[in-house]
C-alpha cells in the first residue's frame, strides 16, 4: 500500500515495487489522478488497485482501511508517502494549515501504520513500514514550521513504532529525501534563485528524481533489509554531510 501513490515519489515507488514483483494499492484523494496512475502502471504490466481517501480525516482512516482490506487483502508493505506543505512564517500561518499538515504528515502516518500493524499481528504475519521523512526531520528552514514539526515527528515515530512492533517482525524505517523534482516543489523549481541554491548546496549538484527515492524504499521493503529497523536513512545527495 502506497499513500500518495498517484504522483511524485509515491507513484515512482509504486513503479519500483511493482517492477520488483509487488501488487500495489495506491492511496490519494483525487480519483482522476489515481485512475491515471493505475493506467500508467498497467502499461508497465504492474498490477495496481486504488482506493481514494482524504488522510486529513484521521478519524475515518480505520473504517476506510478495513474496507480496503476487504477489497484487496491485508498488505505486507506500507509506504507512507502522502504529504503536504503549507508555507508561511510561524507568526502568519493559520491554525487550520498547521492542523492539515500535522494531520496528513504525522497523525495519518500513526493511524494508518497501526491499522496495518494490527492486521498483520492478528494474522501472525511480518511486514515492513517505510515512512517518507525529510531533510526537515533534522533541520529547519524559515517559513515551514508546520512541515518541519510534522517531519521531525515522523523521524521519532519511526523509531517508536519500530521498537513497539519489533517483537512481531514488523520493521519500521524512514527514507529522508533531499530536494526532489516533484509537484510539491513546483514553485521552488520555478524560482531561479532557489533552483540555483539547491544545485550549489547539494554536493551532488542537482535535485533528486523520484526514482532515486523509490529504489531505496524498495531496498528497505526487501529481504536485504531484514535486520534494519528504526532507521532514518538520508537519500539527499550528501546534503546533510556538509554545511
Ligand atoms: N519532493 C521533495 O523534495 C520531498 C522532499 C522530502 C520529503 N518529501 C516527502 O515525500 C512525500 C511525497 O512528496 P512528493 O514530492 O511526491 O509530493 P506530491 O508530488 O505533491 O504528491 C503528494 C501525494 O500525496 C497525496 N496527498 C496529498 N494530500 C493528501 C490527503 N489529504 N490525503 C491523501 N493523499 C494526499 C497526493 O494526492 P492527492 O492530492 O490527490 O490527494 C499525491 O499523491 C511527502 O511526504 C513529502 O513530504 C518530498
Amino acid at each position: 500500500m502506497v499513500t500518495g501513490g498517484s504522483r511524485g515519489i509515491g507513484l515512482a515507488t509504486a513503479h519500483a515495487l511493482g517492477e520488483s514483483g509487488a501488487r500495489v494499492i495506491l492511496v490519494a484523494r483525487s480519483l482522476e489522478a489515481l485512475n491515471r496512475a493505475q493506467e500508467e502502471l498497467k502499461t508497465a504490466r504492474i498490477d495496481a488497485g486504488y482506493s481514494a481517501c482524504d488522510l486529513r480525516d484521521t478519524d475515518s482512516i480505520a473504517a476506510w482501511f478495513d474496507k480496503c482490506v476487504a477489497q484487496f487483502g491485508q498488505p505486507d508493505i506500507l509506504v507512507n508517502a502522502a504529504g503536504i506543505q503549507r508555507r508561511g512564517l510561524a507568526t502568519e500561518l493559520s491554525l487550520s494549515d498547521w492542523n492539515d499538515v500535522l494531520a496528513v504528515n504525522t497523525t495519518a502516518v500513526f493511524e494508518l501504520s497501526r491499522c496495518f500493524a494490527r492486521g498483520l499481528i492478528a494474522l501472525e504475519r511480518k511486514g515492513k513500514i517505510i515512512n517518507i521523512a525529510s531533510l526537515m526531520t533534522a533541520a529547519a528552514r524559515r517559513g515551514v514550521s508546520a512541515y518541519t514539526a510534522s517531519k521531525g515527528a515522523v523521524g521519532q515515530l519511526t523509531k517508536a513504532l519500530a521498537v513497539d512492533w519489533a517483537p512481531h517482525g514488523i520493521l519500521v524505517n524512514a527514507i529522508a529525501p533531499g530536494y526532489v523534482a516533484t509537484e510539491l516543489n513546483e514553485a521552488l523549481m520555478a524560482d531561479a534563485a532557489f533552483d540555483e541554491w539547491v544545485k550549489k548546496r547539494c554536493p551532488l549538484g542537482r535535485w533528486a528524481t523520484p526514482d532515486e527515492i523509490a529504489w531505496p524504499v524498495v531496498f528497505l521493503a526487501s529481504l536485504a533489509a531484514d535486520f534494519i529497523t528504526g532507521q532514518v536513512i538520508y537519500v539527499d545527495g550528501g546534503w546533510m554531510s556538509t554545511f
